[in-house]
Protein backbone atom coordinates (compact mmCIF):
# COMPACT_ATOMS: atom_id res chain seq x y z
CA UNK A 1 0.00 0.00 0.00
CA UNK A 2 0.91 3.38 -0.78
CA UNK A 3 0.83 6.72 1.73
CA UNK A 4 0.80 9.95 0.80
CA UNK A 5 -0.27 13.56 2.22
CA UNK A 6 -2.54 15.99 0.38
CA UNK A 7 -2.13 19.67 1.57
CA UNK A 8 -5.24 21.73 0.88
CA UNK A 9 -7.18 23.81 3.39
CA UNK A 10 -10.21 23.32 0.70
CA UNK A 11 -11.32 19.68 1.70
CA UNK A 12 -14.32 19.50 -0.20
CA UNK A 13 -12.56 20.04 -3.17
CA UNK A 14 -10.46 16.63 -2.79
CA UNK A 15 -11.17 14.65 -4.89
CA UNK A 16 -11.38 10.71 -3.84
CA UNK A 17 -13.55 7.72 -3.78
CA UNK A 18 -13.79 8.25 0.19
CA UNK A 19 -13.24 11.01 2.50
CA UNK A 20 -13.49 10.23 6.35
CA UNK A 21 -14.10 13.02 8.50
CA UNK A 22 -14.28 12.89 12.28
CA UNK A 23 -17.09 13.42 14.61
CA UNK A 24 -17.30 13.77 18.25
CA UNK A 25 -20.48 11.89 19.96
CA UNK A 26 -21.30 15.74 21.80
CA UNK A 27 -22.43 16.20 18.35
CA UNK A 28 -19.50 18.05 18.30
CA UNK A 29 -17.36 18.74 14.35
CA UNK A 30 -13.98 17.97 13.78
CA UNK A 31 -11.96 21.08 12.40
CA UNK A 32 -12.57 18.94 8.90
CA UNK A 33 -16.06 17.71 9.21
CA UNK A 34 -17.01 21.62 10.04
CA UNK A 35 -15.31 22.24 6.34
CA UNK A 36 -17.21 19.77 5.03
CA UNK A 37 -20.52 20.57 6.74
CA UNK A 38 -20.25 23.77 5.33
CA UNK A 39 -19.10 23.20 1.89
CA UNK A 40 -22.68 20.97 2.06
CA UNK A 41 -25.05 23.17 3.35
CA UNK A 42 -24.77 21.39 6.78
CA UNK A 43 -25.86 18.13 5.68
CA UNK A 44 -23.63 16.66 8.56
CA UNK A 45 -24.85 18.81 11.55
CA UNK A 46 -28.32 17.46 9.72
CA UNK A 47 -27.54 13.72 10.18
CA UNK A 48 -26.14 14.51 13.73
CA UNK A 49 -29.47 15.48 14.81
CA UNK A 50 -31.21 12.47 13.91
CA UNK A 51 -29.51 9.27 13.28
CA UNK A 52 -26.00 9.66 13.73
CA UNK A 53 -24.47 9.02 16.81
CA UNK A 54 -20.70 9.36 16.81
CA UNK A 55 -20.06 6.45 19.20
CA UNK A 56 -17.02 4.92 18.94
CA UNK A 57 -17.22 2.11 16.09
CA UNK A 58 -19.40 3.14 14.27
CA UNK A 59 -19.74 4.84 11.10
CA UNK A 60 -22.38 6.55 8.39
CA UNK A 61 -21.00 6.85 4.18
CA UNK A 62 -23.04 9.86 3.14
CA UNK A 63 -22.80 9.69 -0.76
CA UNK A 64 -22.63 12.81 -3.58
CA UNK A 65 -23.22 15.92 -0.98
CA UNK A 66 -23.63 18.53 -3.22
CA UNK A 67 -20.70 21.21 -3.27
CA UNK A 68 -17.87 18.40 -2.11
CA UNK A 69 -16.24 16.62 -5.13
CA UNK A 70 -15.27 13.18 -2.78
CA UNK A 71 -17.47 10.45 -4.03
CA UNK A 72 -18.57 9.42 -0.36
CA UNK A 73 -17.64 11.43 2.77
CA UNK A 74 -17.62 8.66 5.52
CA UNK A 75 -18.44 9.99 9.28
CA UNK A 76 -16.13 8.36 11.67
CA UNK A 77 -17.57 8.27 15.32
CA UNK A 78 -14.92 8.94 17.71
CA UNK A 79 -17.10 8.91 21.29
CA UNK A 80 -16.86 11.79 23.55
CA UNK A 81 -14.48 14.44 22.83
CA UNK A 82 -13.01 14.66 26.78
CA UNK A 83 -12.61 11.01 26.69
CA UNK A 84 -10.60 11.16 23.08
CA UNK A 85 -7.09 8.61 22.81
CA UNK A 86 -4.56 7.87 20.85
CA UNK A 87 -6.66 4.07 20.76
CA UNK A 88 -9.51 5.60 19.75
CA UNK A 89 -7.77 7.25 16.59
CA UNK A 90 -5.97 4.20 15.66
CA UNK A 91 -9.59 2.82 15.98
CA UNK A 92 -10.86 5.35 14.06
CA UNK A 93 -8.30 5.11 11.01
CA UNK A 94 -8.74 1.33 11.05
CA UNK A 95 -13.02 1.43 10.66
CA UNK A 96 -12.25 4.29 7.88
CA UNK A 97 -9.34 1.60 5.95
CA UNK A 98 -11.56 -1.49 6.70
CA UNK A 99 -14.96 0.52 5.34
CA UNK A 100 -12.68 1.33 2.16
CA UNK A 101 -11.52 -2.47 1.50
CA UNK A 102 -15.17 -4.19 2.48
CA UNK A 103 -16.31 -1.34 -0.54
CA UNK A 104 -13.82 -2.30 -2.66
CA UNK A 105 -12.46 0.88 -3.31
CA UNK A 106 -8.71 1.73 -4.61
CA UNK A 107 -8.03 4.53 -2.56
CA UNK A 108 -9.10 7.18 -0.02
CA UNK A 109 -8.33 10.22 2.08
CA UNK A 110 -8.36 10.50 6.09
CA UNK A 111 -8.52 13.55 7.70
CA UNK A 112 -8.71 11.91 10.80
CA UNK A 113 -4.78 12.34 12.32
CA UNK A 114 -5.34 15.92 11.74
CA UNK A 115 -7.38 15.48 15.39
CA UNK A 116 -5.47 16.79 18.31
CA UNK A 117 -5.55 13.99 20.89
CA UNK A 118 -3.84 14.19 24.09
CA UNK A 119 -0.94 12.02 24.53
CA UNK A 120 0.27 12.01 20.84
CA UNK A 121 1.91 13.56 18.27
CA UNK A 122 0.73 14.05 14.83
CA UNK A 123 4.11 12.15 13.72
CA UNK A 124 2.35 9.18 16.04
CA UNK A 125 -0.68 9.47 14.63
CA UNK A 126 0.40 9.66 10.80
CA UNK A 127 2.46 6.31 11.96
CA UNK A 128 -0.62 4.39 13.17
CA UNK A 129 -2.60 5.47 10.50
CA UNK A 130 -0.49 3.64 8.01
CA UNK A 131 -0.30 0.87 10.48
CA UNK A 132 -3.70 0.57 10.87
CA UNK A 133 -4.94 0.84 7.00
CA UNK A 134 -2.45 -2.12 6.62
CA UNK A 135 -3.69 -4.07 9.48
CA UNK A 136 -7.23 -3.57 8.30
CA UNK A 137 -6.58 -5.10 4.97
CA UNK A 138 -4.90 -7.96 6.26
CA UNK A 139 -6.52 -11.87 4.78
CA UNK A 140 -5.70 -14.63 5.72
CA UNK A 141 -5.74 -16.94 2.37
CA UNK A 142 -3.18 -19.22 2.30
CA UNK A 143 -4.97 -22.27 3.16
CA UNK A 144 -8.32 -22.61 2.01
CA UNK A 145 -9.39 -24.76 -1.00
CA UNK A 146 -12.52 -22.94 -1.75
CA UNK A 147 -12.16 -19.48 -3.83
CA UNK A 148 -12.00 -16.81 -0.90
CA UNK A 149 -13.55 -13.38 -1.45
CA UNK A 150 -11.10 -11.40 -3.48
CA UNK A 151 -8.24 -9.13 -2.12
CA UNK A 152 -8.64 -5.85 -1.06
CA UNK A 153 -8.41 -3.44 -4.28
CA UNK A 154 -7.32 -0.72 -1.05
CA UNK A 155 -3.75 0.68 -2.66
CA UNK A 156 -3.77 4.15 -1.51
CA UNK A 157 -4.39 6.15 1.72
CA UNK A 158 -3.60 9.87 2.20
CA UNK A 159 -3.74 12.29 5.40
CA UNK A 160 -5.07 15.37 4.66
CA UNK A 161 -2.79 18.02 6.88
CA UNK A 162 -1.91 21.29 6.97
CA UNK A 163 1.44 22.01 4.43
CA UNK A 164 3.58 22.99 7.32
CA UNK A 165 2.52 19.13 8.76
CA UNK A 166 3.18 17.41 6.09
CA UNK A 167 7.32 16.74 6.52
CA UNK A 168 6.18 15.35 9.92
CA UNK A 169 3.37 13.33 8.48
CA UNK A 170 5.46 11.63 6.11
CA UNK A 171 7.70 10.62 8.25
CA UNK A 172 5.29 8.89 10.73
CA UNK A 173 3.64 7.24 7.54
CA UNK A 174 7.06 5.76 6.46
CA UNK A 175 7.23 4.29 9.78
CA UNK A 176 3.24 2.90 10.08
CA UNK A 177 4.03 1.47 6.39
CA UNK A 178 7.16 -0.53 7.77
CA UNK A 179 5.58 -1.07 11.32
CA UNK A 180 2.51 -2.46 9.15
CA UNK A 181 4.13 -4.41 6.45
CA UNK A 182 6.26 -6.19 9.57
CA UNK A 183 3.02 -7.37 11.75
CA UNK A 184 1.35 -8.50 8.41
CA UNK A 185 4.71 -11.25 8.06
CA UNK A 186 4.07 -11.46 12.37
CA UNK A 187 0.46 -12.53 11.43
CA UNK A 188 0.88 -14.73 8.75
CA UNK A 189 3.70 -16.58 10.58
CA UNK A 190 1.74 -16.91 13.16
CA UNK A 191 -1.57 -18.15 11.13
CA UNK A 192 0.07 -20.73 8.98
CA UNK A 193 -0.88 -24.32 10.16
CA UNK A 194 2.30 -26.03 12.19
CA UNK A 195 2.61 -28.70 9.24
CA UNK A 196 3.48 -25.56 7.05
CA UNK A 197 5.21 -22.98 9.09
CA UNK A 198 8.08 -25.47 10.46
CA UNK A 199 11.78 -24.97 11.91
CA UNK A 200 12.70 -25.13 8.69
CA UNK A 201 10.00 -22.68 7.16
CA UNK A 202 11.22 -20.05 9.60
CA UNK A 203 14.51 -20.74 8.32
CA UNK A 204 13.28 -20.30 4.87
CA UNK A 205 11.58 -16.71 5.90
CA UNK A 206 14.69 -15.87 7.00
CA UNK A 207 16.65 -16.29 3.72
CA UNK A 208 14.19 -14.94 1.74
CA UNK A 209 14.38 -11.51 3.88
CA UNK A 210 17.82 -11.75 3.43
CA UNK A 211 17.84 -12.01 -0.48
CA UNK A 212 14.80 -9.20 -0.45
CA UNK A 213 16.32 -6.57 1.81
CA UNK A 214 20.23 -5.63 1.23
CA UNK A 215 20.94 -5.05 4.71
CA UNK A 216 20.05 -8.45 5.84
CA UNK A 217 21.79 -11.40 6.11
CA UNK A 218 20.43 -14.99 6.91
CA UNK A 219 22.42 -17.98 8.82
CA UNK A 220 20.44 -20.74 9.40
CA UNK A 221 22.64 -23.27 11.42
CA UNK A 222 21.20 -26.94 11.18
CA UNK A 223 21.15 -29.87 14.03
CA UNK A 224 25.03 -30.55 13.37
CA UNK A 225 26.26 -26.75 14.21
CA UNK A 226 23.59 -26.17 16.87
CA UNK A 227 25.19 -29.52 18.57
CA UNK A 228 28.96 -27.87 17.79
CA UNK A 229 27.77 -24.79 19.69
CA UNK A 230 26.84 -27.48 22.95
CA UNK A 231 23.19 -26.25 22.95
CA UNK A 232 22.08 -29.27 24.81
CA UNK A 233 18.80 -27.62 26.20
CA UNK A 234 18.22 -26.24 22.81
CA UNK A 235 18.55 -29.55 21.40
CA UNK A 236 16.47 -31.66 24.16
CA UNK A 237 13.25 -29.88 23.38
CA UNK A 238 13.90 -31.20 19.65
CA UNK A 239 15.02 -34.09 19.63
CA UNK A 240 11.38 -35.19 20.16
CA UNK A 241 10.49 -33.91 17.39
CA UNK A 242 11.32 -36.13 13.47
CA UNK A 243 11.31 -31.89 12.10
CA UNK A 244 15.13 -30.93 12.19
CA UNK A 245 15.27 -27.83 14.83
CA UNK A 246 16.32 -24.46 13.02
CA UNK A 247 19.06 -21.79 14.66
CA UNK A 248 18.30 -18.99 13.00
CA UNK A 249 21.09 -15.56 13.01
CA UNK A 250 19.46 -12.83 11.06
CA UNK A 251 21.57 -9.53 11.07
CA UNK A 252 20.36 -6.52 9.80
CA UNK A 253 23.57 -4.33 9.30
CA UNK A 254 23.10 -0.23 7.79
CA UNK A 255 24.69 0.20 4.46
CA UNK A 256 28.21 2.43 4.92
CA UNK A 257 28.36 1.67 8.95
CA UNK A 258 32.37 2.32 9.40
CA UNK A 259 34.37 0.09 12.33
CA UNK A 260 34.24 2.80 13.96
CA UNK A 261 30.72 3.44 14.11
CA UNK A 262 29.92 0.21 15.02
CA UNK A 263 32.45 -0.18 17.68
CA UNK A 264 30.74 2.87 18.76
CA UNK A 265 27.22 1.49 18.73
CA UNK A 266 27.01 -1.82 20.22
CA UNK A 267 24.14 -3.97 18.29
CA UNK A 268 20.63 -4.70 19.86
CA UNK A 269 19.74 -8.48 20.06
CA UNK A 270 16.55 -9.65 19.69
CA UNK A 271 15.76 -13.14 20.46
CA UNK A 272 12.29 -15.10 19.63
CA UNK A 273 10.92 -18.39 21.10
CA UNK A 274 9.98 -20.62 17.68
CA UNK A 275 7.95 -23.42 19.04
CA UNK A 276 6.34 -24.25 15.87
CA UNK A 277 3.72 -26.78 17.68
CA UNK A 278 4.21 -26.98 21.58
CA UNK A 279 2.02 -30.21 22.70
CA UNK A 280 3.83 -30.14 25.99
CA UNK A 281 6.27 -33.49 24.98
CA UNK A 282 5.71 -36.10 27.85
CA UNK A 283 4.14 -33.52 30.31
CA UNK A 284 1.52 -33.20 27.37
CA UNK A 285 -1.14 -30.78 27.29
CA UNK A 286 -4.93 -31.27 27.59
CA UNK A 287 -6.62 -31.33 24.01
CA UNK A 288 -8.63 -28.15 24.33
CA UNK A 289 -7.72 -25.80 22.57
CA UNK A 290 -4.36 -27.06 21.61
CA UNK A 291 -4.48 -26.14 17.93
CA UNK A 292 -3.46 -22.65 19.64
CA UNK A 293 -0.03 -23.80 20.05
CA UNK A 294 0.70 -23.27 16.55
CA UNK A 295 1.00 -19.55 17.63
CA UNK A 296 4.05 -20.68 20.17
CA UNK A 297 6.66 -19.56 17.64
CA UNK A 298 5.28 -15.52 17.90
CA UNK A 299 8.41 -14.69 19.29
CA UNK A 300 10.34 -16.06 16.09
CA UNK A 301 7.57 -14.07 14.05
CA UNK A 302 7.84 -11.08 15.85
CA UNK A 303 11.71 -10.73 15.28
CA UNK A 304 11.52 -11.57 11.81
CA UNK A 305 8.15 -8.79 11.44
CA UNK A 306 10.62 -6.55 13.16
CA UNK A 307 13.91 -7.03 11.05
CA UNK A 308 11.59 -6.67 8.34
CA UNK A 309 10.54 -3.48 9.66
CA UNK A 310 13.81 -1.94 10.50
CA UNK A 311 15.13 -3.29 6.85
CA UNK A 312 12.50 -1.60 5.26
CA UNK A 313 13.75 1.60 7.12
CA UNK A 314 17.37 1.42 6.64
CA UNK A 315 17.28 1.69 10.32
CA UNK A 316 21.68 3.35 11.58
CA UNK A 317 21.43 0.50 13.99
CA UNK A 318 22.82 -2.77 13.68
CA UNK A 319 20.39 -5.55 15.16
CA UNK A 320 20.49 -8.96 15.38
CA UNK A 321 17.90 -11.90 15.48
CA UNK A 322 18.16 -14.64 16.83
CA UNK A 323 15.54 -17.41 16.86
CA UNK A 324 15.71 -20.99 18.37
CA UNK A 325 12.93 -22.94 16.43
CA UNK A 326 11.66 -26.89 16.92
CA UNK A 327 8.49 -28.47 17.87
CA UNK A 328 7.66 -29.80 21.31
CA UNK A 329 5.89 -33.09 21.25
CA UNK A 330 5.97 -36.48 23.09
CA UNK A 331 7.98 -39.41 21.58
CA UNK A 332 10.44 -41.86 22.43
CA UNK A 333 13.23 -39.82 22.51
CA UNK A 334 11.40 -36.35 23.96
CA UNK A 335 12.84 -35.22 27.06
CA UNK A 336 11.22 -36.90 30.20
CA UNK A 337 10.37 -35.15 33.58
CA UNK A 338 13.75 -35.92 35.88
CA UNK A 339 16.07 -35.92 32.60
CA UNK A 340 18.76 -33.42 33.48
CA UNK A 341 20.60 -31.64 30.57
CA UNK A 342 23.50 -29.36 30.17
CA UNK A 343 23.09 -26.02 28.57
CA UNK A 344 25.59 -24.04 26.18
CA UNK A 345 26.24 -21.89 29.11
CA UNK A 346 27.51 -25.31 31.27
CA UNK A 347 24.71 -24.50 33.83
CA UNK A 348 22.72 -27.85 34.11
CA UNK A 349 18.67 -27.87 34.04
CA UNK A 350 16.65 -30.66 36.11
CA UNK A 351 13.41 -31.24 33.74
CA UNK A 352 10.78 -30.89 36.07
CA UNK A 353 7.88 -30.23 33.39
CA UNK A 354 8.46 -30.63 29.53
CA UNK A 355 5.89 -28.06 28.88
CA UNK A 356 8.09 -25.29 30.13
CA UNK A 357 10.27 -26.03 26.91
CA UNK A 358 10.04 -22.14 25.91
CA UNK A 359 13.09 -21.43 28.73
CA UNK A 360 14.91 -24.16 27.47
CA UNK A 361 15.16 -22.92 23.62
CA UNK A 362 15.65 -19.17 25.13
CA UNK A 363 18.43 -19.94 27.40
CA UNK A 364 20.79 -21.27 24.47
CA UNK A 365 19.87 -18.00 22.37
CA UNK A 366 20.33 -15.91 25.10
CA UNK A 367 24.15 -17.48 25.79
CA UNK A 368 24.66 -17.17 22.17
CA UNK A 369 23.92 -13.90 22.48
CA UNK A 370 26.97 -12.95 24.56
CA UNK A 371 28.84 -13.27 21.09
CA UNK A 372 27.72 -9.75 19.84
CA UNK A 373 28.54 -7.90 23.25
CA UNK A 374 25.53 -6.47 22.64
CA UNK A 375 24.35 -2.94 23.90
CA UNK A 376 20.98 -4.77 25.07
CA UNK A 377 19.66 -8.05 24.44
CA UNK A 378 15.36 -8.30 24.55
CA UNK A 379 13.52 -12.20 24.23
CA UNK A 380 9.91 -12.21 23.52
CA UNK A 381 8.28 -15.21 24.08
CA UNK A 382 4.58 -16.80 24.42
CA UNK A 383 6.36 -18.13 27.56
CA UNK A 384 3.74 -19.12 30.25
CA UNK A 385 -0.30 -18.94 31.09
CA UNK A 386 0.59 -17.81 34.21
CA UNK A 387 1.20 -14.02 31.92
CA UNK A 388 -2.20 -14.31 30.60
CA UNK A 389 -3.71 -14.52 34.42
CA UNK A 390 -2.02 -11.63 35.47
CA UNK A 391 -2.37 -9.13 32.67
CA UNK A 392 -5.18 -10.29 30.29
CA UNK A 393 -4.89 -9.54 26.89
CA UNK A 394 -3.86 -6.01 27.15
CA UNK A 395 -0.48 -5.76 28.08
CA UNK A 396 2.62 -7.97 27.30
CA UNK A 397 4.45 -8.54 30.66
CA UNK A 398 8.05 -6.97 30.38
CA UNK A 399 10.65 -7.92 33.03
CA UNK A 400 14.15 -6.89 32.80
CA UNK A 401 17.04 -6.13 35.97
CA UNK A 402 17.94 -2.76 33.50
CA UNK A 403 15.36 0.42 34.49
CA UNK A 404 16.46 2.16 31.99
CA UNK A 405 15.91 -0.64 29.10
CA UNK A 406 12.61 -0.73 30.77
CA UNK A 407 11.67 2.59 30.90
CA UNK A 408 12.52 2.94 27.09
CA UNK A 409 10.59 -0.09 26.16
CA UNK A 410 7.73 1.09 27.86
CA UNK A 411 7.18 4.05 26.27
CA UNK A 412 7.95 2.97 22.97
CA UNK A 413 4.38 0.27 23.51
CA UNK A 414 2.83 3.27 25.07
CA UNK A 415 3.76 5.47 21.65
CA UNK A 416 2.00 3.26 19.66
CA UNK A 417 -0.79 1.67 21.21
CA UNK A 418 1.05 -1.67 21.68
CA UNK A 419 1.54 -1.26 25.96
CA UNK A 420 3.65 -3.50 28.32
CA UNK A 421 3.27 -3.53 31.86
CA UNK A 422 6.39 -4.31 33.91
CA UNK A 423 6.40 -7.37 36.43
CA UNK A 424 8.72 -8.31 39.08
CA UNK A 425 12.03 -9.77 38.65
CA UNK A 426 14.01 -10.05 42.09
CA UNK A 427 16.26 -12.29 43.64
CA UNK A 428 13.89 -13.34 46.21
CA UNK A 429 12.03 -15.33 43.39
CA UNK A 430 15.07 -17.54 42.79
CA UNK A 431 14.43 -19.73 45.31
CA UNK A 432 11.47 -21.22 43.96
CA UNK A 433 13.75 -22.18 40.95
CA UNK A 434 15.95 -24.71 43.42
CA UNK A 435 16.88 -28.34 41.60
CA UNK A 436 18.48 -31.10 44.33
CA UNK A 437 19.88 -32.83 41.40
CA UNK A 438 20.90 -29.54 38.85
CA UNK A 439 21.91 -26.12 39.14
CA UNK A 440 18.34 -24.78 38.39
CA UNK A 441 15.29 -26.37 37.87
CA UNK A 442 13.18 -25.35 34.70
CA UNK A 443 9.58 -24.97 36.98
CA UNK A 444 9.33 -22.93 39.99
CA UNK A 445 5.92 -24.32 41.11
CA UNK A 446 2.46 -21.99 40.47
CA UNK A 447 3.16 -19.12 42.20
CA UNK A 448 3.89 -16.38 40.22
CA UNK A 449 4.68 -18.59 37.28
CA UNK A 450 5.87 -15.37 34.69
CA UNK A 451 7.77 -14.28 37.60
CA UNK A 452 9.40 -17.74 37.55
CA UNK A 453 10.15 -18.09 34.19
CA UNK A 454 11.67 -14.38 33.85
CA UNK A 455 13.65 -15.66 36.64
CA UNK A 456 15.12 -18.84 34.37
CA UNK A 457 16.10 -16.48 31.91
CA UNK A 458 17.49 -14.12 33.96
CA UNK A 459 20.74 -16.59 34.95
CA UNK A 460 21.64 -16.73 31.37
CA UNK A 461 21.61 -12.65 30.75
CA UNK A 462 24.55 -11.85 33.63
CA UNK A 463 26.64 -10.33 30.86
CA UNK A 464 24.42 -7.72 29.44
CA UNK A 465 21.82 -5.74 29.99
CA UNK A 466 18.57 -7.83 28.88
CA UNK A 467 14.84 -7.26 28.80
CA UNK A 468 12.14 -10.62 28.44
CA UNK A 469 8.43 -9.67 27.05
CA UNK A 470 6.08 -12.61 27.68
CA UNK A 471 3.59 -11.90 24.66
CA UNK A 472 1.42 -14.79 25.86
CA UNK A 473 -1.50 -13.04 26.14
CA UNK A 474 -1.34 -10.59 23.32
CA UNK A 475 0.16 -12.23 20.10
CA UNK A 476 -2.87 -13.74 18.78
CA UNK A 477 -7.05 -13.37 19.76
CA UNK A 478 -8.51 -16.69 20.22
CA UNK A 479 -12.45 -17.70 19.58
CA UNK A 480 -14.19 -16.26 16.90
CA UNK A 481 -11.66 -13.88 16.05
CA UNK A 482 -8.89 -16.37 16.03
CA UNK A 483 -5.32 -14.65 14.53
CA UNK A 484 -2.71 -13.77 15.32
CA UNK A 485 -2.17 -9.53 15.96
CA UNK A 486 1.23 -8.73 15.16
CA UNK A 487 2.28 -7.23 18.68
CA UNK A 488 4.92 -6.48 19.88
CA UNK A 489 6.55 -5.57 16.67
CA UNK A 490 5.14 -1.75 17.04
CA UNK A 491 6.49 -1.81 20.31
CA UNK A 492 10.04 -3.23 19.27
CA UNK A 493 10.17 -1.03 15.89
CA UNK A 494 9.78 2.16 17.70
CA UNK A 495 11.83 1.13 20.21
CA UNK A 496 14.54 0.72 17.95
CA UNK A 497 13.83 3.58 15.96
CA UNK A 498 15.02 5.72 18.92
CA UNK A 499 18.05 3.64 19.70
CA UNK A 500 18.99 4.40 16.31
N1 LIG B 1 3.63 -22.04 25.28
C1 LIG B 1 3.27 -22.27 26.63
C2 LIG B 1 2.69 -21.03 27.31
C3 LIG B 1 1.29 -20.65 26.90
C4 LIG B 1 0.21 -21.42 27.29
C5 LIG B 1 1.06 -19.49 26.20
C6 LIG B 1 -1.07 -21.03 26.95
C7 LIG B 1 -0.21 -19.11 25.88
C8 LIG B 1 -1.28 -19.88 26.23
C9 LIG B 1 4.49 -22.69 27.43
O1 LIG B 1 5.42 -23.44 26.76
C10 LIG B 1 3.98 -23.51 28.56
O2 LIG B 1 3.47 -24.56 28.32
N2 LIG B 1 4.15 -23.01 29.77
C11 LIG B 1 3.67 -23.68 30.93
C12 LIG B 1 4.73 -23.55 31.99
C13 LIG B 1 4.50 -24.44 33.19
C14 LIG B 1 4.62 -25.90 32.81
C15 LIG B 1 5.49 -24.08 34.26
C16 LIG B 1 2.39 -23.00 31.38
O3 LIG B 1 2.27 -21.78 31.26
O4 LIG B 1 1.48 -23.71 31.80
MN1 LIG C 1 4.94 -25.52 26.79
ZN1 LIG D 1 5.51 -23.19 24.73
Amino acid sequence: MEFSTQTTASLHQIKTAALAVGVFADGELSAAADIIDRAAGGALRAVLKTEFKAKPDTHLVLRNLEGVMAVRVILIGLGKKNAYKPAAHVNAEFAFARYCADASLAEGVTTLASIECPGSSLHERARAAASAALSAVYRYTETFGKPQDPAPKLKKIALAVARADAAEAQKGLREGRAIGNGMSLTRLLGDLPPNVCTPTYLGNTAKKLAREFKTLKAEVLDQKRIEALKMGSFLSVARGSYEPPAFIVLTHTPAGMTAAQRKDKAPIVLVGKGITFDAGGISIKPAAAMDEMKYDMCGAASVLGTMRAIAELELGREVIGLIAACENLPSGRANKPGDIVTSMSGQTIEILNTDAEGRLVLCDALTYAERFKPAAVIDMATLTGACVIALGHVNTGLFSTDDALAQSLLQAGRETNDPAWRMPLEDAYQKQLQSNFADIANIGGRDAGAVTAACFLSRFTQNYAWAHLDIAGTAWNSGKQKGATGRPVPLLVNYLIAQA
